[in-house]
């Protein structure tokens, strides 16, 4: 039997939220169903940031709370601060994710936080998220190159990974936010991170800025991880990384993973509807 990847849809969340146009909740809802018909077994649907800094995702409580759960599917949200974990987890959010950067200038840009400072905010919802039992996941930003900062220090990298990792996160996301990170220097960051974050609990979550995610998803591959973040359609970017285009396409994943001999479990015919939908969404 081929072994498994497992893609961890990030489209509702991370694709959407840097769309201009406000899309009407209805229309999110709708693509959040879709995709928990095609086989996935989590899908970011949400994020209780400040509406000012991310209005597209003001209606994450109307979008979880009207979504058509389906047994088996977890259905996640970011939370950038205790207010943020108590909105998700109202809303019945069933996992939440803390975002870090690897690099000062985006933590600044994204959290208006030092890296130290947004560590220090995510510890309380580590506490009270063990004690409500709902999986906390972490994401490091900027693991090869930041906007403001330039190329990130591996070591940087490894240094918050496992900061995360020891504060109880299930799982750490690893962002190349900008989608333009080498091969090469993806390689010698997984060299550092692996070293303090066993692969089994890594996740890679690549853009596409360059077209470089697919080579960049064979060098995590090699280094043990089984888990990436994708979006249908290539939605996406991120509204405080100037540059940054979407993430890797779901559907090209989930090609490249049938070309390595890898099986994902997904629907490809409900995936090409959903990338179809995502796009009009796009251009909507
Ligand atoms: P701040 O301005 O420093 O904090 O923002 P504040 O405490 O002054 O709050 C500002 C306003 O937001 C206040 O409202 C708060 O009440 C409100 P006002 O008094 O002005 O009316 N507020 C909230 N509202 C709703 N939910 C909350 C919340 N917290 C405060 N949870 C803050 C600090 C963290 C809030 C802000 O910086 C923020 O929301 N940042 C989020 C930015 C974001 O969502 N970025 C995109 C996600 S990260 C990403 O995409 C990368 C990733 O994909 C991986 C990768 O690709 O690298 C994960
Ligand atoms: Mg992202």
């Amino acid at each position: 039997m081929a072994e498994q990847i497992e893609i961890f849809e990030v489209g509702p969340r991370d694709g959407l939220q840097n769309e201009a146009r406000l899309i009407p909740t209805s229309e999110k809802i709708a693509l959040v169903d879709l995709l928990s018909q095609a086989g996935f077994r989590r899908v970011e649907v949400a994020s209780f940031v400040s509406p000012k800094w991310v209005p597209q995702m003001a209606d994450s409580a109307e979008v979880l709370a009207e979504i058509t759960r389906v047994d088996g599917v977890s259905y996640a949200a970011l939370t950038p601060n205790l207010r943020g974990y108590d909105g998700a987890k109202a809303a019945g959010a069933s996992e939440v994710a803390v975002f870090a950067s690897a690099s000062e200038g985006f933590s600044k840009a994204n959290l208006n936080a030092t890296i130290a400072e947004s560590l220090d905010r995510f510890a309380p919802i580590m506490q009270i998220a063990r004690s409500d039992a709902i999986p906390v996941r972490g994401y490091v930003s900027c693991v090869t190159d930041c906007p403001f900062d330039g190329p990130t220090p591996a070591e940087n990298v490894a240094q918050v990974a496992s900061e995360l990792f020891s504060a109880g996160c299930y799982e750490v996301s690893l962002g190349e936010t900008l989608g333009r990170g080498t091969p090469d220097a993806v390689d010698a960051m997984l060299d550092a991170v692996t070293k303090v974050v066993p692969a089994t609990h890594l996740a890679g979550h690549f853009h596409d800025t360059s077209g470089g995610a697919l080579a960049n998803i064979e060098v995590a591959l090699s280094h043990g991880l089984r888990v990436f973040d994708a979006s249908v359609g290539g939605l996406g970017g991120c509204p405080y990384a100037p540059g940054a285009a979407g993430n890797v396409a779901t559907e090209a994943v989930l090609k490249f993973a049938e070309q390595k001999g890898f099986s994902t479990g997904l629907d490809k015919k409900i995936i090409a509807q959903a990338a179809e939908i995502a796009k009009e969404m796009r251009h909507g």
